[in-house]
């Protein structure tokens, strides 16, 4: 086992989706080993999902309770050091809650919580045990993001006047139509997902990226949120103006409506000296727009790039990589923060990125159901 990081599961068993990401993304440095968790509720599927992929049965535990009771029982040396949660968003606080609770270092998955109260008492717990937390916006792991991050801090583009994010999904469209369809998806169900479906799941993706890369807060929206039916909870589509100062405004525009869209994330920073544009569909190009002068389109790993983006680059330039390796770079970052080594501040994003974004979901709510009006975060 040598130095590398004992690292623990909660859900992203066989049957999920983000599991297979956090696996890969943590094996990419050659810096954590999975030693147990508890994949999934149902005890055989847990079982012989741990068995598929190797990992030792006597720390696959039944439940979440019975993985904290068991590892406090073992010495700190060889206790999980960091606790992945990848469940869906109604178990993150419980879970995250205790953990910290616990002394145990946390990488949690996105919406943080389902309410910002909740998140501002992870934050509270966090101050006061001194853990490393991370929370997976999973896109600011990308060289290419990195890049962007780094720019606009060295002043490359000036001062920010302008911001356009879209991120724009369609599969819910085939589900929505349907209310026998939709009571399968527990990202439409209040109780599993909380209080937004939209928003919450991608909305809060855009807005972390829009205060990651411009190291700028938002301090104002108005929401305009489409339902489609009123007998559906949650929202599937919203529109919200932003403000980050007097004279740099814009717009977040997500949607999971827009029909036969796949995962289009579009992020755009337009500055006084010049603009960058980076597609999530296509994360090894960056493009820089400078007034009077030519289109560039940066590539990954070439030497004019940051160190922070070349540091986030496994392999020569023309080497395609992608979500993988970007939630790889987020995995990389935390290992370093709990190995006490040198790192960016943006390695990772933080629990206060979470807490921010779940700020984001309520002021999102709170405008569009007061007539679409302003409101302050
Ligand atoms: N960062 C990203 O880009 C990204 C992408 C997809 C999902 N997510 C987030 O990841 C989380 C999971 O999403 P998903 O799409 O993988 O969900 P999913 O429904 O596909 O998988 C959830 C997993 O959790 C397990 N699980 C449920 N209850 C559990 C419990 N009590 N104990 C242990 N395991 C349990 C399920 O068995 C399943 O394996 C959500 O919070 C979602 O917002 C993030």
């Amino acid at each position: 086992m040598g130095n590398k990081i004992r690292l623990g599961i909660l859900g992203g068993g066989g049957d999920s989706l983000i599991g297979v990401v956090h696996r890969i993304a943590s094996n990419m440095f050659d810096r954590y080993e999975l030693v147990g968790g508890c994949f999934n509720p149902n005890e055989e599927e847990n079982k012989s999902f741990a068995n598929r992929i190797g990992v030792p049965l006597n720390r696959v535990y039944v439940s979440f309770d019975v993985l904290i009771e068991e590892e406090l029982k073992l010495p700190v040396e060889e206790r999980m050091e960091v606790i992945s949660v990848l469940t869906p968003n109604f178990l993150h606080f419980p879970m995250a809650k205790k953990l910290l609770e616990k002394g145990f270092n946390v990488i949690c998955e996105k919406p943080l919580t389902t309410t910002h109260a909740e998140a501002l008492e992870l934050e509270a717990i966090q101050k006061e045990k001194q853990t490393v937390f991370a929370v997976t916006y999973t896109y600011t792991g990308y060289p290419m993001v990195r890049q962007m991050k780094d720019m606009i801090r060295r002043g490359v583009l000036g001062t920010i006047q302008k911001v356009d994010l879209q991120y724009y999904q369609g599969w819910i469209n085939p589900v929505i139509h349907k209310p026998e369809e939709r009571a399968k998806v527990w990202r439409l169900d209040p109780k599993k997902g909380g209080l937004s479906c939209c928003i919450g799941d991608i909305g809060t993706h855009a807005f972390d990226m829009l205060e990651y890369v411009t190291g700028m807060e938002v301090k104002k929206l108005l929401a305009d949120l489409n339902y489609l039916y009123e007998d559906n909870p949650l929202d599937l589509d919203g529109t919200v103006l932003i403000r980050m100062s007097e004279y740099c405004k814009g717009v977040i525009r997500a949607s999971q409506i827009a029909t036969a869209e796949e995962n289009n994330f579009t992020v755009q920073i337009y500055g006084s000296e010049g603009s960058l544009k980076w597609r999530q569909e296509n994360p090894n190009e960056l493009v820089h727009l400078t007034e009077g002068l030519p289109m560039q389109v940066l590539k990954p790993g070439h030497d004019y790039l940051s160190d922070f983006s070349l540091d986030s680059s496994k392999i020569p330039p023309g080497h395609p990589e992608g979500i993988f390796d970007s939630m790889g770079n987020i995995y990389n970052g935390v290992a370093k923060a709990l190995r006490n080594e040198v790192h960016d501040e943006g390695a990772f994003p933080t629990l206060h990125d979470g807490v921010r974004g779940m700020l984001f979901i309520e002021k999102v709510l709170d405008s569009n159901a007061n007539g679409n009006t302003w409101v302050d975060l």
